[in-house]
């Protein structure tokens, strides 16, 4: 997979994505990253990306030429455009697990007021939230879904069942609490059941212990199941 990343602010993604499990996949060969300042494409001297909104109102908004002009030639027919923006549908696992069937990807980052209008009709193919809150810059909400997308690539973890025993995994549910030693810390024991070598009390314990998590903190998850 290629993840192309359009930008303002490229150090925000460069050490997340050249990092630890990322960085890894990466020298793997796993997947490829790039990451696209914008203000290369700035206009005139000062490589201008923004101006004031038509209609008036606070804030800049980025011009759709420099946008253009950094997208453009990263397209081909397998590149699916992915706008960063707290308008656009909320980010799930299972968007990453659509997204990582796909070759090339293109995140654009917006800033300040975000991306001129006609940019988004012309361009994009998908617009996608981290959540119901506002950022600073879509450089961290891409950082963000590229690691959901690339950690469930073939290879990326060492093992390929922790991306399936986890929370929002094929269960649906939340995952299990998780213990190593001490075996008793701080007047805290670990549960017996976990140390009984019983792997099917084991594997029991852990559903339902997933089922009381998810109840008390993500009762929504349970709906319609
Ligand atoms: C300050 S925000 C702009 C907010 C915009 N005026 C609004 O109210 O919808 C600047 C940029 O950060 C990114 N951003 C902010 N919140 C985000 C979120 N929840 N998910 C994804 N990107 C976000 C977007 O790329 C956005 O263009």
């Amino acid at each position: 997979m290629l993840a192309d990343i359009i930008t303002l602010f490229p150090e925000v993604v460069n050490v997340p994505l050249g990092s630890s499990i990322m960085g890894r996949a990466r020298d793997k060969g796993l997947f490829q990253f790039r990451v696209h300042d914008l203000r290369e494409q700035g206009m005139g001297k000062y490589r201008q990306v923004d101006d004031e909104p038509y209609g008036g109102g606070p804030g800049m908004v980025l011009r759709p030429e420099p946008i253009f002009a950094t997208l453009e030639p990263l397209r081909t027919p397998q590149s699916r455009v992915l706008l960063m923006t707290p308008q656009g549908k909320p980010f799930k696992q299972e968007d990453a697990v659509r997204l990582s069937k796909e070759e090339h990807l293109i995140f654009l980052c917006g800033h300040y007021e975000g991306v001129d209008q006609r940019i988004v009709e012309s361009c994009v193919d998908e617009e996608l939230s981290l959540g119901d809150y506002v950022l600073t810059n879509g450089a961290i909400a891409a950082a963000v879904m590229i690691d959901a997308i690339v950690r469930l690539l073939p290879g990326v973890l060492g093992d390929d069942e922790s991306a399936v025993q986890e929370s929002f995994g094929e269960s649906g549910l939340l995952d299990h609490p998780h213990y190593t030693r001490p075996a008793e810390w701080r007047g805290i024991k670990v549960p017996d059941i976990l140390l009984s070598g019983d792997h099917g009390k084991i594997a029991k314990w852990r559903k339902e212990q997933a089922l009381e998590r998810t109840k008390a903190n993500r009762p929504d998850l349970l709906e319609g199941k």
